[in-house]
């Protein structure tokens, strides 16, 4: 195991502070690696003296640059495959026939990097465009991290990012090549609000949702963060909503809140009895 720098545990209380990051002394290895290149965007030679810079004096960029190179931004297009494939062919006509007074859909991807999921939900709702005359569809996307959220909107995605998920019909569907990258297209781009927002606020401020995703983030939260986070996303979503995790995250030992649905790993509804959108998928 890599021995701890003295730094260590300031940067732990302050990732823990700001954004729910457990780092583990396992993960030591990580902090230099990643915040080597934070320090000399910033000016600095090495790790500790920038770390030394913000104990003595409250500097807010680098505290956030710092925070943003810990966190993980791993994404990729329709990501696990099933959630997306439930959410079209189980919720979706579900949520047409529950929904038919109202006539509005609200989606949440908390914790949604650099996009690819939003657009992936964003795609689907335009295949079934026809099945949606006449209803209004929210899609909310949420991060902590402003960085990952400018990429998130601009919609510019690597030939590797795109060769991750995203089946060839919907690459030439829904996005145009440009040189050496492809931009997904406006009509898709407009049906997402991205916003910053950190899960560890104290308040959730979007409304109400039919569905939310809040994938591969409760993972790098300790067990009293996961609790918290969990009891404000259910207070968030419908009674009849469905959460969908991770397919590495559970509610277990974390939330009574919330039951999984048997067919889908990472598939969730209320506990309360309530007839939920999923119950075509148990
Ligand atoms: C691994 S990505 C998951 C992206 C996407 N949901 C998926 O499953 O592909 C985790 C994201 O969680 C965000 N994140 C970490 N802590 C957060 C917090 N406290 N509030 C909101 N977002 C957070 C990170 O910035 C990162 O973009």
């Amino acid at each position: 195991m890599t021995q701890e720098p003295a730094y260590f545990p300031f940067v732990r209380d302050m990732l823990m502070q700001r954004s729910g990051l457990v780092v583990t002394p396992e993960k030591v290895y990580l902090l230099e690696t990643r915040l080597l290149p934070v320090a000399h965007r910033h000016g600095f030679n090495c790790v500790d003296s920038m770390i030394s810079e913000l104990k003595s004096c409250h500097n807010e960029s680098l505290a956030v640059d710092v925070t943003e190179a810990m966190n993980t931004h791993e994404s990729l297009f329709f990501r696990d495959d099933i959630p997306f494939k439930l959410f079209k062919d189980i919720l979706l006509p579900e949520l047409l026939e529950r929904r038919r007074a109202k006539k509005t859909i609200r989606i949440w991807c908390a914790a949604c990097s650099s996009g690819q999921e939003p657009y992936s939900l964003a795609m689907i709702l335009n295949e079934e465009a026809h099945r949606l005359r006449g209803w209004k569809t929210e899609i909310v996307a949420t991060d902590i991290s402003n960085a990952v959220l400018t990429r998130a909107a601009q919609g510019t995605f690597t030939q590797f990012e795109v060769q991750r998920g995203l089946p060839v019909k919907k690459l030439i569907q829904h996005f145009t090549q440009e040189e050496e990258s492809w931009q997904i297209k406006k009509n898709i781009r407009d049906m997402i609000q991205f916003r910053q927002f950190n899960l560890l606020d104290a308040r959730y401020l979007f409304g109400k949702f039919d569905i939310i995703f809040c994938r591969n983030v409760l993972i790098y939260f300790d067990l009293a963060t996961k609790s918290k986070v969990m009891t404000k996303i259910s207070r968030c979503l419908e009674k009849d909503g469905v959460l969908f995790l991770g397919s590495s995250e559970s509610t277990i030992g974390i939330t009574q809140d919330f039951w999984p649905v048997k067919a889908g790993r990472g598939v969730y509804k209320h506990t309360d009895g309530c007839p939920s959108l999923a119950e075509k998928i148990e």
